[in-house]
């Protein structure tokens, strides 16, 4: 089942989708997270690392998992989701190295990375929780429009938008071809998904996911079939929906 939650503001969004992670922790100190880069997620992490410290709570046994990762692209770089994770979850919760399971990128065979990453959730068996963004073109990881929703971890060759929207992580133009992801059969196999979406540039395409029937074509739509789903939206992004022309 979807849940959709529309906030007030991003930041009190932010504050409640930390605030469910921080819940499955408690209770599942040992819980395996999956959990996205990209902009929209800053300020969940920043509340989530905040609350961690006021509340006292042990990640030390959490499992990382990586969503996506822009092929080629170092860890080094600014603009890698590892870079951005490390920054903003990693380092402030002193996470040990041997608990990221991260794509390597700059393998090379990418392919071998993402059979690496299957075996390893078969094992765990599933991701306890997914939290991911919504590109402008319905994206959610890198499983851009069109994507096969059965696979599991993939490479896969980045949508125009994709490549485009992906320069505002890089401080010079970068050359952004294919990514590797997690897949949609992961993400609907979670025990819980979550999708935070901010800002009237994406209430389009939050309408497409939620309110029209589910599509390849718009990948994030694929949260419609999750069994424990929240979609969590600031005022703006919720904008286009119907439930909001009840009000
Ligand atoms: C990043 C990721 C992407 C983003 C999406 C939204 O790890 O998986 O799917 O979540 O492109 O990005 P922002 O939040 O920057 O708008």
């Amino acid at each position: 089942m979807m849940q959709i939650d529309i906030f007030e503001s991003a930041e009190k969004m932010a504050y409640e989708a930390a605030g469910k992670i921080i819940d499955l922790v408690s209770h599942k100190p040992n819980a395996v997270l999956c959990l996205a880069g990209g902009e929209t997620p800053r300020l969940t992490y920043q509340c989530l690392t905040g609350e961690a410290k006021k509340r006292n709570i042990d990640f030390s046994s959490v499992q990382w998992v990586s969503l996506d990762e822009w092929v080629g692209i170092p860890p080094s770089n600014a603009g890698s989701c590892y870079h951005f994770l490390q920054q903003h979850l990693f380092n402030p919760l002193a996470v040990h190295p041997s608990n990221i399971h991260f794509f390597d990128a700059m393998a090379a065979n990418v392919s071998t990375e993402c059979e690496k990453m299957n075996a390893k959730i078969k094992q765990w068996q599933r991701l306890d929780l997914i939290l991911v963004g919504i590109g402008m073109n319905g994206h959610i990881g890198f499983n851009e429009p069109g994507v096969d929703a059965t696979l599991p971890a993939h490479v896969i060759e980045l949508d125009s938008i994709t490549q485009q929207v992906g320069q505002k992580y890089f401080t010079e133009n970068t050359h952004l071809q294919k990514g590797i992801t997690l897949g949609i059969s992961q993400f609907i196999q979670a025990g819980m998904a979550i999708l935070i979406a901010a800002g009237a540039s994406k209430a389009g395409i939050i309408k497409k996911a939620v309110e029209e029937p589910v599509s390849k074509w718009v990948p994030a739509s694929h949260i419609q079939a999750h069994a424990n789903a929240w979609v969590m939206l600031d005022a703006a992004a919720a904008g286009a929906l119907k439930i909001n022309e009840k009000r």
